[in-house]
């Protein structure tokens, strides 16, 4: 089955087309990101505009070389999101449907990032833990715990097969990229923050410091609380209150980066594995923009191997927003919606 993706949640204008959910046949991504650096942070107007200019563009070019007759529904991403940038998609996939006469499939946009790990990649999905049984599994198995790490959403989900999504727990306030994006700005970095933060971060493990110990400890928020939620404004805001007023030197701030990026990831990790032992899981996997994070991966393959669990990561470029993780939640989910009746949902969630 060959599926139209269309992604339009917020600062990427994604478009692809995937086979069977796996199979990756065109993808796509157009990014307002440089034009953001100077705002540092996302500007609704900005990004809506981009998509408009982009979407076309971009179905025109995942389409090249593949016959249209042959694509057998049109899947896209109705929410979470903004909803200038929601509706350039939906209303240009509903479009494309109704004038093609193909079915639509709506997708919830954090269930699509959970999918983004059962897409083929030349790279090799990064497989923590015990190599005997990640040898015979190199999709993701149930029952499997994800963990879905973006700009907007901080998410723990049980998943029993496909489809079957139970919430376990949330952010209560700032999500994980966010909280990235929010201590770079207060460090003088680029937008967006967690790629900025993780480069000078690894700038102080590489680097000789005096010590690994710094003057800085920053919080582990609800790391030891007994359910499954997160928070991440006061680990953001113990941050701010350290830098306030100082002058700091680029030594200053890779040490703060990478006490930052270790707090915000120990609190992700412990919690994660926790919830994968509760459930018995079979897999962990991790989507979103912050699952490209090295260390991240690293800590979460590292703390796994204790116990018997595959841990699975998309390929880097397939971590942030894209049209194959919608096509490929599409394919396993086949929720065929009117598109007549389908809206964007600004604030869809499980
Ligand atoms: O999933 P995504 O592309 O868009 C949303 O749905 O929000 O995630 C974007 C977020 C941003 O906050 C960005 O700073 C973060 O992902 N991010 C990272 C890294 N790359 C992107 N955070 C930490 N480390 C990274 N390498
Ligand atoms: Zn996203």
């Amino acid at each position: 089955m060959l599926i139209l993706g269309i992604e339009s949640t917020c600062d990427e204008t994604g478009v692809a087309v995937v086979e069977d959910g796996v199979k990756i046949r065109s993808n796509f991504i157009a990014s307002s990101v440089s034009k953001l650096a100077k705002y540092g942070g996302v500007v609704p107007e900005v990004v809506a505009r981009d998509q408009v200019k982009f979407i076309i563009p971009l179905i025109e070019e995942a389409l090249s070389g593949i016959d249209r007759d042959k694509i057998d529904a049109i899947a896209v991403s109705y929410g979470p999101g903004l909803v200038g940038s929601l509706l350039i998609g939906v209303e240009t996939a509903k479009t494309l449907a109704v004038a093609w006469k193909k079915p639509l499939i709506p997708v919830n946009h954090l269930k699509a990032h959970i999918y983004s790990n059962w897409l083929d990649s030349n790279s090799m999905h990064e497989i923590g833990s015990f190599e005997s049984k990640a040898r015979n599994s190199k999709k993701p198995q149930f029952p499997l715990v994800a963990l879905i790490v973006s700009g907007g959403h901080t998410d723990l989900v049980l998943m029993k097969d496909h489809g079957d999504f139970k919430l376990l727990g949330s952010t209560l306030d700032d999500a994980a990229g966010e909280a990235f994006d929010k201590v770079a700005r207060v460090l003088g970095l680029g937008f967006p923050g967690g790629p900025e933060i993780e480069q000078l971060a690894l700038r102080f493990a590489q680097g000789k410091p005096i010590s690994k110990k710094s003057a800085l400890s920053l919080p582990r928020s609800m790391m030891n609380s007994n359910d499954f939620n997160f928070s991440f404004s006061g680990i953001k805001t113990a941050v701010a209150n350290f830098v306030h007023g100082s002058q700091l030197t680029i030594h200053g701030k890779s040490v703060i980066a990478f006490e930052f990026q270790e707090a915000v990831c120990d609190v992700l990790v412990s919690k994660t594995i926790r919830a994968a032992k509760k459930f018995v899981a079979n897999s962990i996997v991790v989507g979103g923009g912050v699952s490209a994070n090295s260390r991240l991966r690293e800590m979460l393959i590292e703390k796994s191997t204790t116990f018997d669990v595959n841990v699975f990561f998309p390929p880097k470029n397939l971590s942030v927003d894209n049209g194959a993780m919608i096509a490929a939640a599409a394919f396993f989910e086949k929720k065929f919606s009117d598109p007549l009746k389908t809206v964007a949902n600004p604030l869809l969630h499980f």
